[in-house]
């Protein structure tokens, strides 16, 4: 049997500016739940005022040249999605630089129409136009669809980050 047909969704990603940060963090603090993990005592309306206490360094990324910060735009201007990535984070381990994803959401009316996809490939590409060779992420093992969307996309689980209440 062939696979469903994908829905049509008309859109067109473009590097962020300052005026599309009110929307961006308001999507980002809606859609952190979706990341709680069960093993924390936070309810979900603390991880959504940390999130938006979080991203109020969002405006400094619009200025670095090693960060990008990409919207998806629907034609008639309303964000559909964002990803924010930074070239050049070391990793801890070996202390490569590499490419990271700091946040990647999509609005929930339009999951599964392949706007998450094309972000993520855009973001690959910033990295690798800068010389490097891999890019990661971090993501809730509890977030099950953010997990198997990665690793539809070719990422590989590479470590383990345990917690243990006291
Ligand atoms: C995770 C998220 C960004 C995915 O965005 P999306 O636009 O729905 O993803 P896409 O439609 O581009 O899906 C891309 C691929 O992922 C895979 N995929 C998506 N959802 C999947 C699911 N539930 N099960 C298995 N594979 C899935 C598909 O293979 C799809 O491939 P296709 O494009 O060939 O169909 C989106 O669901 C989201 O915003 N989630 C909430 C925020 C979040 O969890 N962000 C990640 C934090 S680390």
């Amino acid at each position: 049997m062939s696979p469903a047909p994908r829905p049509e969704i008309a859109f067109r990603l473009r590097p962020a500016s300052a005026d599309d940060l009110p929307a961006i963090v308001e999507l980002a603090v809606q859609m952190v739940v979706h990341s709680l993990s069960p093993y924390r005592d936070s309810t979900p309306e603390m991880v959504r005022v940390y999130r938006r206490e979080d991203l109020r360094t969002l405006q400094d990324a619009l200025q670095l040249d090693r960060a990008r910060v990409l919207v998806a735009e629907a034609p008639d201007g309303s964000l559909l999605g964002h990803i924010v990535v930074l070239a050049g984070q070391i990793d801890s381990s070996t202390g490569e630089a590499q490419g990271w994803i700091f946040d990647v959401s999509v609005r929930h009316d339009c999951w599964g129409k392949g706007v998450g996809r094309t972000l993520v490939a855009a973001a690959e590409h910033f990295v690798a136009e800068r010389g490097l060779s891999r890019i990661g992420l971090g993501v809730t093992s509890a977030n099950q669809r953010a997990v198997r969307f990665y690793e539809e996309l070719g990422y590989l689980e590479e470590r383990k980050q345990m917690i243990k209440k006291l």
